[in-house]
């Protein structure tokens, strides 16, 4: 309650009026009182998200070759968690949920189609504007609020310039990185197609020269010109493709096209840090989405051949190093006690990547089935370390199953900000579980989700430890007996692609955390009952569901030469550099 005389009242009588100098003092106690309590109720948050990064790859999940001393040493210092749990096995409808709190079909990020992710900057599909991130609620707060590195939730609707995707549409104030995500084609890793119909054109030309080929010459000619004629779109394709779709913005601006690769963690990581020294006085929030682990994989001088793990383990160091430039300028400014950080990553690692070699390019889900883009545990279970010195326990682990749409309600809360009500959150706050003021996860159930098909639940009954999951379809691998969809590079969601279960395939994770032995009516005595609470337990979930346009049409999908950004000071080839300038500009 405030003191009755710090309230402007005309009406009171004199004789209850402070004393001038009284009022004063007690105005001042108030306003220390009010700074003190802002900055401990204010705390920075730095969310640090992996893309593809397996739970079998950090030190601290158990792996003894890949070095990870930065993010081990953020475990030392916080909660590990052993079942942080992605909404989604895919990249955007995986950020979209960590963004929002909600499962990504309430967004319509979730896909109808085989294609899950946006592969354009210039589509018009993306987290639509009214979805609330948690980045909106905070810079509401007062926050600063900064985007770096990889965002992949659109970017323009109807013109170039709206931008109606774009972090800076998301509450986020500043934004340094890649509209799009790391592609393969952003490092001319094609050269095959194009060797072997080179190599094919000389070999025609040369075996007919010598007479050692009998074909008319009308047909080898239509050949030959057809062959050419693949060649050079090939070659165009390439050298378009690249300063058309691998492009680094800041804020509004295009900064880089085509984007180097030269030194790019290192850029982004300078970057981070400079934000965090401009806003250390301020509370922020800094979510520093890295673009390292998805192909191509690269690195600079300082890791490339330096890891135990080829182009993959370097690159994963090389990440490691920059989770380690964050803690330690958090050090230096004595922000460390007051800044809650996050490392996640946004699914499990990609295990069907393997380049030409046989070099595997995909990192490691330990002991767990599937990967990437496949609801198996490989897919969707990942690093999930959080740390807040004083106030988090250090040390702990936690093995109940949460998920990455928890860090939403988590992060709000601890803002000050209430939730949105007019709709639903599916996340729930982290904090009892951190502080060990809870010993049960708050998801009773969770929705596993494979694009927009619901793929599996998941039951962990209140009273019980079992943790239950049915799965409503599988992916087919392929080759028989392999841990992946090696045929089509990632699993597809319906169709063909999928064995669909029924009665559902049900495994108990929390005795079989491999996913190796469904069981059976004879094996579980309570297996129609279990199945039964989960099925309605779906059919609660689908109630809840809304009718939402879908961000990936067929319409949001293609790519517009309307929406496409080009650096135009450079003229023709949309091509640009003004990295080096953003480094200088923000010292
Ligand atoms: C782009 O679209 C926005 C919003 O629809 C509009 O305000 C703006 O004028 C348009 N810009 C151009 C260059 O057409
Ligand atoms: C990358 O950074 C290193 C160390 O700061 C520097 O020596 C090198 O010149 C940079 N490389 C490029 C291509 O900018
Ligand atoms: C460590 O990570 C590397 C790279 O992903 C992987 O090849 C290796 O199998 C992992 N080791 C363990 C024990 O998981
Ligand atoms: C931060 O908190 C830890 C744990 O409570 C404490 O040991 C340490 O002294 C604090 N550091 C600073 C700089 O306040
Ligand atoms: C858990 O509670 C439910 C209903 O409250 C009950 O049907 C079930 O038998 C209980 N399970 C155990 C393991 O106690």
């Amino acid at each position: 309650m405030w003191p009755s005389c710090l309230l402007w009242n005309p009406t009171a009588p004199v004789g209850f009026a402070c004393p001038r100098k009284m009022r004063t003092l007690l105005l001042l106690l108030l306003f220390i009182y009010e700074a003190r309590s802002h900055a401990v109720s204010m705390p920075n948050f730095v969310l640090l998200m992996a893309d593809d990064l397996g739970i079998g790859d950090p030190g601290c999940y158990g792996n003894k070759t890949l070095r990870t001393p930065n993010i081990d040493r953020l475990a030392r210092g916080g909660v590990s968690s052993r079942s942080t749990l992605a909404a989604s096995p895919l990249c955007k409808p995986s950020r979209a949920a960590f963004m929002t709190g909600r499962y990504p079909i309430r967004s319509g990020m979730a896909s109808r189609s085989q294609v899950g992710v946006f592969v354009f900057s210039a589509s018009s599909g993306g987290l639509p504007h009214s979805e609330i991130t948690f980045a909106k609620l905070l810079k509401n707060q007062g926050y600063s609020t900064a985007l770096i590195g990889k965002w992949h939730l659109g970017t323009s609707c109807h013109n170039r310039t709206d931008l109606c995707h774009h972090p800076l549409s998301h509450g986020f104030d500043y934004f340094h990185g890649l509209p799009v995500t790391n592609l393969r084609d952003c490092k001319l890793l094609v050269f095959l197609p194009l060797q072997v119909i080179t190599i094919t054109l000389l070999t025609l030309a040369v075996l007919r020269w010598l007479g050692l080929v009998q074909v008319p010459p009308c047909i080898f000619f239509c050949l030959f010109f057809l062959a050419a004629l693949v060649l050079g779109g090939l070659l165009c394709f390439l050298h378009y493709f690249r300063p058309l779709n691998c492009f680094l913005m800041r804020n509004r601006d295009i900064t880089q096209q085509p984007m180097s690769y030269d030194n790019l963690t290192q850029r982004l990581t300078a970057d981070a840090a400079q934000f965090i020294q401009r806003n250390a006085k301020t509370p922020f929030l800094l979510v520093l989405a890295f673009l390292h682990m998805h192909t191509a994989l690269f690195s600079s001088k300082d890791f490339a051949g330096k890891s135990k793990h080829g182009a993959y383990g370097d690159a994963a160091e090389e990440m490691d190093w920059s989770v380690g430039q964050i803690l330690d300028v958090l050090d230096e400014l004595k922000l460390a006690n007051n800044t809650l950080v996050y490392f996640s990553s946004d699914q499990g690692a990609h295990v069907e990547e393997v380049t030409i070699k046989g070099e595997g390019h995909g990192g490691s889900n330990g002991i767990y089935k599937g990967g990437k883009a496949n609801n198996w545990e490989g897919g969707i279970r990942v690093p999930g370390i959080l740390r807040w010195p004083g106030v988090i326990q250090a040390g702990l682990e936690i093995d109940e199953p949460t998920s990455n749409m928890d860090i939403f309600p988590t992060v709000a809360k601890l803002a000050g900000s209430p939730l949105p009500e007019d709709r639903i959150i599916d996340g729930r706050d982290l904090m009892p579980l951190l502080q060990g003021r809870s010993h049960r996860s708050d998801h009773e159930f969770l929705f596993h989700y494979c694009n927009f098909y619901l793929n599996a639940v998941r039951w962990h009954p209140q009273n019980s430890t079992s943790i239950w999951k049915a799965f409503f379809f599988t992916p087919k691998f392929f080759p028989e007996g392999a841990n992946g969809c090696f045929a089509t590079h990632v699993c597809f969601c319906h169709g063909q692609y999928v064995t669909y279960h029924d009665p559902p395939l049900l495994f108990d994770i929390s005795q079989d955390p491999r996913e190796r032995n469904p069981l059976t009516p004879t094996s579980q005595p309570r297996f129609r009952e279990i199945l039964e609470t989960m099925q309605e337990a779906a059919a609660r979930h689908a109630e809840t569901l809304q009718d939402v346009p879908n961000q990936l049409s067929l319409g949001n999908l293609i790519w517009k030469p309307w929406l496409q950004m080009c650096c135009s000071s450079s003229g023709l080839f949309c091509q640009c550099d003004w990295e080096k300038q953003v480094g200088r500009g923000s010292h």
